[in-house]
């Protein structure tokens, strides 16, 4: 696992952007996991500045998201649909017909993660997964006592969870119970992460998905099972990791590494 720390969000942010435009200039047909909340906005203006200013272009991706609520309408403002729309795929050129989100609505859950599951197979798996994490340790939707080995699914939220989201609700009991998620398993299987988390709120999961064992309480510690996964936060957010210096150390020493 690397871990990357930037000065503040902004920073974060565009490294985020960085490795993004480096997957996407080796690969103009890449197909990307994306991730919602509050923590990857940085990361899609960046790239939405990218697409006007430098032609930076999306014509030839793939997206699948990670999650979406369970009964939110695509056109509701909370609904994960509507941020992805409002936040990236208004501002770019990624075609309607390529990008996938999990459906809030359908009549047959079971069925539909099914189809999320082929999908994804069928346009060769995800090349680059970005991922955000709940104060508790989360990963997409996979709640703690999540299987590491899981695929998409319907996931009850936790309290947590739902406290944590409120803020963007009216009320509490608007916030929905359930969800479909990307699994873990779905998660591990793609070829590259990237995880990203700011402000101090975060500071502990990222000590115990980083540094603590792998464990389905804190489905994050799952990267640690990945040959290629990056945790990129700020200086809040890594105030809790005991191996900090270690991690600045490998960071500065990486421009002079010996390529193989
Ligand atoms: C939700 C999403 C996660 C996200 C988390 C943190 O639970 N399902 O994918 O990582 O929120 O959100 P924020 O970045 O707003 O703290």
């Amino acid at each position: 696992m690397e871990i990357i720390i930037k000065d503040d969000y902004q920073q974060m942010s565009r490294t985020a952007a960085e490795i993004v435009v480096e997957v996407l200039n080796t690969r103009p047909n890449a197909v990307f996991g994306m991730a919602t909340g509050s923590t990857p906005l940085g990361l899609y203006q960046e790239l939405v500045r990218l697409h006007k200013q430098e032609q930076l272009d999306f014509s030839r991706v793939t997206t699948f998201n990670l999650d979406e609520y369970v009964g939110l309408p695509v056109n509701h403002p909370q609904s994960y649909h509507y941020f992805m729309h409002e936040h990236f795929f208004k501002h770019v050129n990624i075609p309607a017909q390529n990008i996938n989100i999990p459906s809030g609505t359908t009549s047959n859950y079971r069925a539909f993660c099914e189809w999320y599951e082929q999908r994804i197979t069928e346009c060769g798996g995800i090349d680059l997964q970005i991922l955000g994490i709940g104060s508790d340790g989360h990963i997409a939707f996979n709640e703690p006592a999540s299987s590491l080995s899981s695929r998409t699914r319907l996931k009850t939220l936790s309290k947590q969870t739902i406290d944590d989201n409120a803020r963007f609700f009216d009320r509490r009991e608007e916030v929905p119970v359930y969800a479909i998620t990307m699994g873990v398993g779905t998660i591990l299987d793609a070829r590259k992460l990237i995880l990203l988390a700011s402000s101090k709120k975060k500071a502990k999961a990222i000590a115990q998905a980083v540094e603590g064992p792998v464990t389905s309480i804190v489905t994050a510690s799952a990267l640690q099972l990945h040959p290629d996964a990056t945790v990129l936060v700020d200086q809040e957010a890594a105030g809790q990791l005991a191996m900090r210096d270690y991690y600045e150390f490998i960071y500065a020493a990486k421009p002079g590494a010996p390529r193989t």
